[in-house]
This record gives structure tokens, C-alpha cells and sequence, in this order.
């Protein structure tokens, strides 16, 4: 695995690689876990080769938000893929990926709004931008992304489409299932700053997901299903939810009531210090 921090080599380098097939992009910000390396599994059986880009985006962290403590371990991570049998790390530093003078922004209005888009002001412009930005730089053929942040990939696949990105097409940007551990929880870099008894309670976020899915399912109404989901994670110790949603699964269009188009429960809670994301189809 060959590991570049500059553009010129970077282009290179991707070029040769593209000689032999598709390229694969998984972009991520490092502290590497298995959902990681479920994207890039699923990278390597659709193409040639896999490109990992690493890089902890700041203009996607808010002024209070844990851009400081944000996990890093550049050397543990760049062992992980080169076991994965990944082609080549990016791994650009601040001033590779935001020069001196940089001044651009790319924002989306309809998918970004709301939910963790309401939560977390100027987050969807942040990863809009560096992700618009990876895709400039390494011109990959397919990219993979977790089902985890379920709108920060509606978010990508707008953007693609909407600037005619050089992904040939909007489903050459992949969504791959959220890898769970066995209580359920969702791989989540964040996981690390739990407590073991923060990170036994967590448990309770899967679960009132599903208990409010199997309730909806049954016949009970959004709202009253969003209310006892929040009083569940409460009761879990969750200190506080920031939105339980359930959305059209494409639009992401909020629904007060299920229809037969495919539909997403989305949640973002907060236990300790931390702020945990999941989602399930319902
Ligand atoms: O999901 C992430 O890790 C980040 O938001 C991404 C897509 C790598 C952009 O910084």
C-alpha cells in the first residue's frame, strides 16, 4: 500500500491504478473500526483497486464539537488497510485540503435540513465540501459510505447528482449496512468515549429503535411511537434526544404518517458527553 499526503502524486498514482479496472473511494476521517472495513471489503469485490482517504475534516465540526478530542492513530489505521490489501492512503493534511485563500463552499438545501442539520449547524457544508473535494481529487469510478449516517449520504448522492460529479452515475455512490456490535450498538468511532457503564446503557439507543419500528408496524401512529422511543432512551440514561424522526428512506421528506414508499426511523441521542447517531428502515 503506497500512502500519499500530495495532490500530484496522489493523481499519479490513481491513474496508473485505473490501468488495471474501477477505482473505489472510502472516504473517512481514521479511528478505523470494523464498519470501516465493511466499506472496504465491500470496495475491494466492486473494483480493482481501493483508495482510503483519511482526513479529520474541521469545517464539519461545529465551535463545540470534539474536533480536539477526535480520535487519531494514523499508524494503527494505515497497518488496518494495508491488511485489507487497500492500493493507496490519502491522507492530505489541513493545509493540502484547505490552502491558503480557500473560500468555497458547497451547501444543499432539502435532504441537509433538519435532523442532524438543524443539530449541528454548517455540518452538511463541511462534509459537502470535503467530500466534493475527494471526489475532484481521486476521480473515482464508485464511492462507498455507511448506512449509519443515513443523511449525510442522501446528502452525497444530492450533490453528486446535482453537480454532475465525475462518478458516472448517482449509484456509483454505495451505501453499505451499519455493522453492529452483539447488543445491537452501531460501530461508531464515538463509542470509544463511552464509560463501560455509558457503554452498556448505549445498548438501549438499538433498542428502543426497534421496539418504536415493531410498534409502528403494529399499527401504532408515528408520533405516540416517537414519544415513548425518547421516554426509553431517557429512562436508559440518555441525557437528552436531539430529533426521532421518521422520514421518507429516499427524500427524506418527513412523514407524520407510513405509506407504502420505503420509510427510515432516524435518531441522534446524547449519553455522558457523547452524541450517538442510529437509523433503521421501518
Ligand atoms: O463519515 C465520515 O467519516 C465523514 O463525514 C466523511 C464522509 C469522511 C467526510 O469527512
Amino acid at each position: 500500500m503506497q500512502t500519499v499526503t500530495q495532490l500530484d502524486p496522489l493523481r499519479r498514482t490513481v491513474s496508473l491504478l485505473r490501468a488495471d479496472g474501477p477505482v473505489a473511494l472510502v472516504p473517512t476521517m481514521g479511528a478505523l473500526h470494523g464498519g470501516h472495513l465493511a466499506l472496504v471489503r465491500e470496495a475491494t469485490r466492486r473494483s480493482a483497486h481501493v483508495v482510503v482517504s483519511i482526513f479529520v475534516n474541521p469545517r464539519q465540526f461545529g465551535a463545540n464539537e470534539d474536533l480536539d478530542r477526535y480520535p487519531r492513530q494514523l499508524a494503527t489505521d494505515s497497518a488496518l488497510l494495508k491488511e485489507e490489501g487497500v492500493s493507496l492512503l490519502w491522507a492530505p493534511d489541513a493545509a493540502v485540503m484547505y490552502p491558503p485563500g480557500f473560500a468555497t463552499t458547497v451547501s444543499l438545501g432539502g435532504v441537509s435540513a433538519g435532523m442532524c442539520g438543524a443539530a449541528r449547524p454548517g455540518h452538511f457544508d463541511g462534509v459537502a465540501t470535503v467530500v466534493c473535494k475527494l471526489f475532484n481529487q481521486v476521480g473515482p469510478d464508485l464511492a462507498l459510505f455507511g448506512e449509519k449516517d443515513w443523511q449525510q449520504l442522501s446528502v452525497i448522492r444530492r450533490m453528486a447528482r446535482d453537480l454532475d460529479l465525475i462518478l458516472p452515475r448517482a449509484e456509483a455512490i454505495i451505501g453499505v449496512p451499519t455493522v453492529r456490535e452483539a447488543d445491537g450498538l452501531a460501530l461508531s468511532s464515538r463509542n470509544a468515549f463511552l464509560t463501560p457503564e455509558l457503554r452498556r446503557s448505549a445498548a438501549a439507543l438499538p433498542r428502543a429503535i426497534q421496539a418504536a419500528i415493531a410498534a409502528m408496524r403494529s399499527g401504532a401512529p408515528i408520533e405516540p411511537a416517537m414519544a415513548s422511543l425518547i421516554a426509553d432512551l431517557i429512562s436508559a440514561g440518555f441525557t437528552g434526544v436531539d430529533y426521532a424522526e421518521v422520514r421518507d428512506a429516499d427524500t427524506l421528506v418527513p412523514l407524520t404518517e407510513l405509506s407504502k414508499s420505503a420509510a427510515r426511523l432516524l435518531v441522534a441521542a446524547r449519553i455522558g458527553t457523547t452524541r450517538l447517531i442510529d437509523n433503521m428502515a421501518v
